[in-house]
């Protein structure tokens, strides 16, 4: 070898080989990152923002329950584990595609009390008063959660109901807390207790830690009383009476007629298509559906863009210009369609949808200020958590549930061990006024009695040809609709496993205020500097958007999952 060395010829060929290795490797690009699946189940899969609510699930699916079964075992299961945002207390949509094709959208979200006024919420001056809205017994909206899962029992369910509630009472009899729920349990602590009429759970400790146990006897017994007497034990009887009298004692107006009065109710889940997928998403109240298509269609006008690739200069900027019309139109033309006329055909009509972005400019961004609400043909709207469940035969669950902001409105029901929402904040308290998302609304999203409040959650499931391929869903109040839609794009535009695509960084427009927010590292220097220089504004703080909970089939027919890295979220499967 050494000999070789001094040979002239031998020299020649070794440089011209590292010069080629050295080329190869340039035009390689960057050393690829490390690609990641998620959790891989040959049949059947949860995954949910908990990880013992996830077992739940997982263990309905292989006794035999169908989606709806473990649907219904997770909400009850996270109700007790996951009290920032899982509940009995406060309501939300199931999206179902059943392995035949069929869909089915179930509105379970809360009502506004029959005593409920448009200017509840407003001082002498007319001024609204947010806190009022946000903390305490007047902001709580009559729960759907326990008759949206009976409703969806009753019509597609298949095991016993009392197999579905039963692990969440034993649940509720002992669990332990990890890390990030005991840190936000004593951050919490404070609050529940000023605002809670009687002692509760979260002050049997100071501080919390990770593996304390928790033992909630007064809701396994409520789950009892739900298991042994369905809806009617927890809308009617011991239940009602213990709202009841907490609404007496902290100057609330639900009574004894809105909780009997309740009913969920199924709608027409809103369907739309982008390439060879068909989507299928939830409708009013939850503007989330019309978004989705909206943006998808929006996007797909101008391909060119979006090919530029994931975070580039083009791609976030046509999504951005997207989601800013995507809002000003939810500002305006989103409500409870009970009460509202909302013009579905006209705001996902085609023709509609290209001149709305008739002045989408590929070098400068547009000021919110003069892209009003479009005017479309009218035809005769921090906690809240989402799972996605796909069972042995391939029926499919997208469920997103809430009680609006974290631990609901901060009130314990006395003796009765759950939460209430505050999500009469989601209604418009006065036109142009934020809600603690910062969106605005108007006369469609005005508070009246028995109105639904309008909704960001967009439980979707995604199909390919004719067969299931995403189930997908995210908490994140306003970031809701751009999350979905930009983990929807992840896949199917850059294709991202599905673990990745729900790890990847996410930005967020919601028109008003005109900013770009942005999680930490979404974009790289000169991608967000040449977005500035063409007139985008970011926020100047990062912040986590979404926690998004997914499965894709993959070619093979096997599931992945993708559990959000940003929580405690885990997938489980068989
Ligand atoms: O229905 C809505 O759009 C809101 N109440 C959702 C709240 C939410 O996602 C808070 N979570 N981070």
């Amino acid at each position: 070898m050494r000999k070789n060395s001094n040979n002239p010829l031998f020299t020649f060929i070794t440089s011209g080989f590292l010069l080629m290795l050295l080329l190869f490797n340039a035009c390689k690009g960057p050393t690829p990152v490390e690609r990641k699946r998620g959790l891989i189940a040959e049949k059947a899969m949860v995954v949910s923002a908990h990880p013992l609510a996830s077992e739940v699930g997982a263990k309905i699916l292989e006794k035999g329950g169908n989606a709806v079964d473990a649907a219904i075992a997770v909400q009850f299961a996270l109700a007790v584990v996951y009290p920032v945002a899982g509940n009995i207390g406060g309501g939300g949509f199931m999206v179902v595609r059943q392995k035949d094709g069929s869909a089915y959208a179930l509105d379970f979200r809360e009502k506004a009390p029959a005593a409920a006024d448009r200017d509840m919420y407003l001082d002498e001056e007319g001024n609204a008063v947010s806190d009022m809205s946000r903390l305490g017994h007047l902001a709580a909206g009559v729960p759907g959660s326990v008759a949206g899962m009976f409703a969806a029992h009753d019509s597609l369910g298949r095991l016993p109901m009392n197999e579905l509630i039963q692990p969440s009472i034993d649940l509720a009899m002992g669990y332990k807390l990890t890390e990030k729920e005991a840190a936000s349990y004593t951050r919490a602590r404070e609050q529940i207790e000023e605002y809670s009429t009687q002692p509760t759970f979260f002050s049997q400790k100071e501080e919390w830690a990770a593996g304390d146990k928790i033992v909630n006897e007064a809701l396994a017994h409520t789950l009892t009383l739900i298991r042994d007497h369905g809806v009617a034990g927890f809308y009617e009887g011991e239940t009602a009476d213990k709202i009841v009298a907490e609404m007496e004692r902290g100057g609330g107006i639900m009574t004894h007629d809105d909780l009997k009065n309740y009913q969920a109710v199924w709608r027409d889940a809103i369907i739309g298509n982008y390439k060879d997928y068909r989507i299928i998403s939830m409708a009013p109240p939850s503007s989330g559906g019309i978004a989705l298509m909206q943006l998808l269609n929006m996007v797909g006008q101008h391909p060119d863009a979006l090919a530029e690739g994931f975070h580039s200069v083009a791609s976030t900027h046509l999504i951005v210009e997207a989601e800013r019309r995507v809002y000003a139109d939810r500002a305006k033309h989103l409500g409870d369609m009970d009460f509202y006329p909302v013009p579905i055909d006209g705001l996902l009509d085609p023709a509609y949808l290209q001149a709305r972005m008739s002045d989408f400019g590929p070098n400068q961004a547009t000021d919110s200020d003069v892209i009003l609400a479009g005017e479309p043909l009218l035809a005769e709207h921090d906690e809240t958590t989402h799972f996605s469940i796909i069972d042995a035969e391939g029926n499919a669950v997208s469920l997103t549930t809430t009680i609006n902001g974290g631990y609901g409105n901060k009130v314990v029901v006395g003796g009765a061990g759950f939460l209430l929402n505050n999500e009469m904040d989601d209604f418009s308290a006065k036109p142009g006024v934020p809600n603690m998302f910062g969106l605005i609304g108007a006369e469609a999203n005005a508070i009246e009695p028995g109105k639904r409040m309008l909704s960001s959650m967009t439980p979707s499931i995604v199909e390919k040809n004719g067969n299931l391929f995403m189930v997908v869903g995210t908490p994140g109040g306003s970031t809701i609709i751009t999350s979905v839609f930009q983990t929807i794009l992840n896949v199917i535009e850059y294709n991202m496993y599905m673990q990745e695509a729900v790890a990847a960084p996410r930005f967020h427009h919601q028109w008003k205020p005109d900013m770009i927010m942005l999680e930490k590292n979404a974009f790289d220097k000169g991608v967000q500097q040449a977005l500035e220089e063409i007139g985008h504004t970011f926020s100047e703080n990062t912040r986590n958007i979404g926690r998004v909970d997914a499965i894709l089939v993959l070619p093979d027919g096997k599931l992945e999952g993708g559990a959000d890295p940003r929580g405690d979220d885990s997938a489980a499967g068989f």
